[in-house]
């Protein structure tokens, strides 16, 4: 997520480095970037900061708005969203995760008390939430809040694969992995590591941001570093590994040149949004392509946050923050690009892998 954090004429001071950044590198090679429908915009100026894709296709929605959990489906014409679940006691909600083993019907959602620089110290939780269709629409039930005491921020989320009890968070301001036990409750640090910290970029104060968990490995980005690494962990979420750095952002990162988060497609490319229009692949072997935005894309993509694969394997799903510099500012967007290609050996590896 990148935050509000900046007063506007400041903002504006970052908007001219950032487009000077633009002009002064070209290393993020530009093929045509696919076209994007947008889906929804928000009416106000609701930042949209994650979301999740359902096994029924409708798609889950966390804002800055309120502690609401929302629902679009994608599959209808002018679609609105619908509300989901309130989680009590949050006034803005981050990560989305599905817990394995639960047939795609158990959630962890964060959120706390959203304040211009992250959250209110203390305020945030990590909910788990049961999710049915009901009426043709998801329906949750808040099953369990678990108090995260100990920080100001929990970013993306992930579960592990081999250990349904855990999901990780991203401390982006404390440069660390959160991890909760959903069912003892039990909560601590991970572990921390100068790779996920904002490496003192003095402009993004923010670390690791988006997470995903695939094999042995955390995939992550690293919004101030414009870093996107993995790690190895275990089955608990302790890390074994050194941390190897897979893409680099050309240039330093600013409020307005910044990885957020991202997804795997089913080629094994991680799609990642990046402040403040594009959307970026790269290659398990570090390639770096524009795959979705830019600035001459109609609609713009307007602050990209999150990336999720469709169920289709086809194209992928981007939310993004809208526009908080405009006057009045505009709201966030859920868009969804077409259509994801694999070169031939990847296609082969997603098919190998998915009959094993
Ligand atoms: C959140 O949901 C509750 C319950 O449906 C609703 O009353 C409230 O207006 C919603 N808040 C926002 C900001 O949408
Ligand atoms: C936001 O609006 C400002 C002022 O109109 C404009 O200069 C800027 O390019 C816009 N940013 C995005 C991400 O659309």
């Amino acid at each position: 997520m990148l935050l509000r954090l900046l007063v506007p004429s400041f903002a504006r001071v970052l908007l001219w480095a950032s487009a000077a950044q633009r002009a002064a590198c070209g290393s993020i090679g530009s093929r045509a970037a696919l076209p994007a429908t947008q889906i929804y915009k928000y009416p106000d100026d609701t930042f949209v900061e994650n979301l999740h894709v359902l096994p029924s296709g409708h798609v889950l929605l966390s804002t800055f708005k309120s502690g609401n959990l929302s629902s679009i489906n994608p599959s209808v014409s002018n679609p609105t969203p619908q509300h989901v679940v309130t989680l009590d006691g949050a006034t803005g909600l981050t990560g989305i995760t599905e817990i394995p083993a639960t047939a795609g019907t158990l959630y962890a959602v964060t959120g706390g008390i959203h304040t211009g620089f992250g959250f209110q110290y203390g305020s945030l939780s990590v909910y788990v939430v049961l999710i049915v269709p009901l009426n043709g629409k998801p329906c949750g039930l808040v099953v369990n809040k678990i108090p995260f005491p100990d920080t100001a921020m929990m970013n993306g989320l992930a579960a592990i694969p081999s250990n349904p009890t855990i999901v990780l968070s991203a401390d982006s301001l404390g440069g660390r992995v959160l991890r909760t036990n959903i069912l003892t409750r039990q909560v601590d640090v991970a572990f921390s590591d100068p790779a996920l910290g904002a490496g003192g970029n003095p402009i993004m104060p923010l670390g690791v941001n988006g997470i995903k968990i695939k094999g042995n490995y955390l995939y992550f980005t690293n919004s101030g570093q414009g870093t996107y690494a993995r790690v190895q962990i275990d089955s608990f979420g302790n890390k074994v590994g050194p941390v190897q750095v897979l893409a680099t952002l050309p240039a330093p990162a600013s409020m307005t040149y910044a990885y957020d988060d991202f997804d795997f497609d089913r080629c094994g490319n991680a799609h990642i949004s990046l402040h403040d229009y594009d959307v970026v692949r790269v290659t398990p072997a570090g390639a770096q392509s524009l795959i979705a935005g830019g600035l001459a894309a109609s609609p713009l993509l307007e602050s990209p946050t999150a990336v999720a694969a469709a169920r289709d394997g086809n194209s992928i799903f981007v939310t993004t923050g809208g526009n908080y510099t405009a006057t009045p500012p505009t709201g966030g967007q859920l868009l969804k690009t077409c259509c994801v290609t694999c070169t031939q050996s990847q296609t082969v590896a997603a098919k190998t892998r998915h009959c094993t």
